[in-house]
């Protein structure tokens, strides 16, 4: 805490209101407006686009340096050097591990990669042509009623095991969505291979034949799920630590991440990047859909550019063009229609005015959508790969709130509809 104050005159209340500004170990000094409501006054901030709504020391974004730091450490650092597991760890636990404690980790979350049984079945219960994100919305919340012996969210030791459990299985889970839709058979994890590539074998293995990775795309869906770890306090990770103010279960909380994370301005933007490259369809057609989303009378807007926060540049979006480009030279699709409109478009919103002014760049998702789809990935699976990625973000602050103080999160509002007015009866109105 600073001895630096902020001071409020408002008008028609007797002197100033002092408020009190804490720094953190970066980034810009918070106004403590906590004081307010004994002053009969809210703060009011649509989109929270001003307000700091917890205190956290996983990540840090800096949006006009583009900086993203998971404990300190820099996202391109952790992508060129790190593992998604490793990456998890220190999410987790605030540091990165040692030999032994790294392996530990990994046998730890390979024990848990199998669902119960019964889990097979409730697939059944879905429509085949479900989306596979209303899917991940049900199991993932049904989880908790599997898992009974981790649910008392006092106890850390429960904590630790559900934590295991949701990283483990997120993506047993999320192979089996996209294997129920095509009507082949689940397929069980294999614990002798890495967390991506297990993943991999469960979407595209089948029984009939063993699974052959190729270890580049292995790499590649390992960054993927790297580079979506975590991202401070956006939207789904908000959802997850509203839900979990109130106690909520882990499952519960995580599958209302889930919900969050679907939004085509959240996460569902890498599936609608795919979407609109579709509707575009041709090279020839990008100054149609350019024009259109520059135009101030026409909804559309160009999906996988712009970002709430990132207003020079995604850093995540830098390691995943990378990528993208050794994914697309490794599977030979460099002349695939679709990745030339989108890398047409990307050269033009980089040279438009329009998006230089506006500071609208590609962010994370436009580069994921081509990686993914170049890995044979059907589009409706984008987000929930996006969805595995985040688990342990949203974990890592369930953690962090619940194992600190915390209190139950009640927004309040600005009340704009009527004043009290008397019942009118029915034959009178
Ligand atoms: N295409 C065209 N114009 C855009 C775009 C876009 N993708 N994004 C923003 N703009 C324009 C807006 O029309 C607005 O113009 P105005 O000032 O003339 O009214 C201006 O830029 C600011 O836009 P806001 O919506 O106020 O910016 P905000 O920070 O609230 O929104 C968001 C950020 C939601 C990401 C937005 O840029 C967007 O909708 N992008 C497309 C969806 C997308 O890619 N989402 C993924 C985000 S990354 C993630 O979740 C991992």
């Amino acid at each position: 805490m600073s001895d630096l104050k902020a001071t409020l005159t408002v008008d028609g209340i007797d002197g100033a209101i002092e408020l009190p500004v804490h720094e953190g170990t970066i980034g810009p000094r918070v106004v403590d407006v906590g004081a307010l409501t004994a002053n009969g006054m809210f703060t009011y901030d649509p989109g929270f686009v001003s307000t700091a709504a917890c205190e956290s020391q996983i990540t840090y974004i800096d949006g006009a340096k583009g900086v993203l730091l998971h404990r300190g450490y820099p996202i391109d650092q952790l992508a060129e050097h790190s593992d998604y597991l490793e990456t998890c760890y220190l999410l987790l636990y605030g540091e990165l591990p040692d030999k032994t404690q790294k392996e530990q980790f990994v046998r730890t979350v390979h024990n848990h990669t199998m669902v119960h049984e019964q889990i097979r079945t409730f697939y059944n219960g879905f429509r085949r042509d479900a989306h596979p994100m209303a899917i991940m919305c049900g199991v993932v919340g049904a989880l908790s009623a599997f898992y009974h012996d981790s649910l008392d969210i006092s106890d850390e030791h429960h904590r630790q095991v559900a934590a295991f459990r949701l990283i483990a299985k997120m993506p047993t889970l999320a192979a089996m969505s996209y294997k129920f839709s095509i009507g082949q058979p689940f397929m069980y994890p294999d614990n002798s291979m890495g967390y991506a590539e297990n993943f991999l074998h469960m979407m595209f293995g089948t029984p009939c034949e063993p699974s052959r990775i190729s270890p580049v795309l292995a790499k590649a869906m390992d960054r993927i799920f790297l580079l979506h770890a975590d991202h401070e306090q956006n939207a789904s990770t908000s959802t997850v630590r509203l839900a979990g103010s109130s106690g909520a279960n882990p499952f519960a909380c995580i599958a209302s991440g889930i919900a969050a994370l679907w939004g085509p301005s959240h996460g569902g933007a890498n599936e609608a990047v795919l979407n609109m490259l579709e509707e575009i369809g041709d090279v020839s057609r990008i100054d149609e859909f350019v024009a259109r989303a520059k135009d101030k009378n026409d909804p559309f807007r160009l999906m996988g550019f712009g970002h709430r926060v990132y207003k020079n540049f995604d850093p995540r979006a830098k390691v995943m063009k990378q990528a993208a480009d050794e994914v697309l030279a490794e599977l030979g699709m460099e002349n695939d229609p679709l990745l030339a409109i989108a890398k047409r478009l990307e050269e033009i919103a980089l040279s438009d005015e329009y998006f230089i002014e506006k500071k609208l760049y590609p962010n994370v998702d436009f580069y994921s959508g081509i990686i993914l789809k170049a890995l044979g990935i059907p589009t409706s699976m984008f987000t929930v790969i996006f969805a595995v990625g985040r688990t342990v973000g949203w974990i890592a602050h369930w953690n962090e709130m619940i194992s600190g103080s915390y209190r139950i999160g009640r927004p309040r509002q600005l009340y704009t509809g009527y004043a009290q007015r008397d019942y009118i009866p029915l034959d009178q109105r």
